[in-house]
């Protein structure tokens, strides 16, 4: 079966549209917010509400696809064979909840374990890009590309909060090295300020939904996506990922596990 990349990604563009309305909407109104793991890992009504949204509009165009999203409407994953879309409802729920805007909503797609189409809405700026290997990448319908001959001097580093805090693999070292750290607290956003040339590299322990699609849409305009190890990030299981313009990535390699 041949997938078309630019049909999925005007798929993901009229999802990821629809699903920011309906966001934008429900904050309206009442928000109904509990906990996963812990006291910092929320979830929402909305959250679980627009997953749903996204599974029955894979099942519905791309019956044969695998679904693996973050609140388990998806199906349960146990290879990376065909087409596989990577769901993030709300990336960033703790903003969300907190800060009512900051957060994205997300999908990347993958065939054959490899990158196909991303897409990433800033949910209240009403910003989106899509792209992947084969179409290019466009911010708000426009083409972008990035420049060439970035130095690591002259850009922003997007952390992990406690990483950095904790100077966990030695990170401290390796920022002292840029213009500064950022926090923004949603994969998808970090991303998108790499791919948008706001920042310059992102570390960050993360699960397949949260690195999916913003690695389909950077692998497109060269931006290094790597684990620790150096290796392709696997798409199973939550690990640190490293992800930046090619001139970070000697830094990166010489972090500290
Ligand atoms: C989280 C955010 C956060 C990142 C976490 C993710 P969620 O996603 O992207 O910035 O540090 O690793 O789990 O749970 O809000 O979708
Ligand atoms: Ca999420
Ligand atoms: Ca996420």
């Amino acid at each position: 079966m041949i997938f078309e990349p630019l049909k999925i990604q005007y798929d993901l563009v009229s999802w990821l549209s629809l699903a920011g309305d309906r966001i934008r909407q429900s904050m309206l109104g009442p928000i109904q917010v509990s906990t996963k793991s812990g006291p910092n890992d929320l979830v929402t009504n909305i959250d679980r509400q627009i997953e749903q949204f996204y599974v029955q509009q894979i099942r519905a165009a791309y019956p044969e696809a695998q679904i693996c999203g973050e609140e388990g409407f998806g199906d349960r994953i146990s290879d990376l064979h065909g087409l596989v879309f990577f769901v993030d409802p709300i990336d960033g729920t703790m903003n969300f909840v907190r800060q009512r805007q900051n957060f994205a909503t997300m999908i990347g797609v993958f065939l054959d374990g490899q990158p196909l189409v991303g897409a990433i809405a800033d949910v209240m700026r009403s910003e989106l890009i899509v792209g992947g290997p084969q179409i290019g990448v466009q911010f708000n319908g426009r083409p972008i590309t990035l420049p060439d001959q970035q130095t690591l001097a002259d850009g922003l580093l997007g952390v992990n909060a406690l990483m950095y805090a904790h100077d966990r693999y030695q990170l401290q070292a390796l920022a002292a090295q840029t213009s500064g750290v950022r926090v923004i607290g949603s994969a998808g956003l970090e991303f998108m300020s790499l791919i948008t040339n706001q920042q310059i590299g992102y570390i960050s322990a993360l699960s397949p939904w949260d690195v999916a699609a913003g690695w389909a849409i950077g692998s497109a305009l060269g931006l290094e996506v790597h684990n620790l190890a150096g290796t392709t990030p696997a798409l199973r299981q939550r690990e640190v990922i490293v992800a930046g313009i090619p001139a970070i990535w000697p830094a990166f390699k010489k972090l500290q596990n």
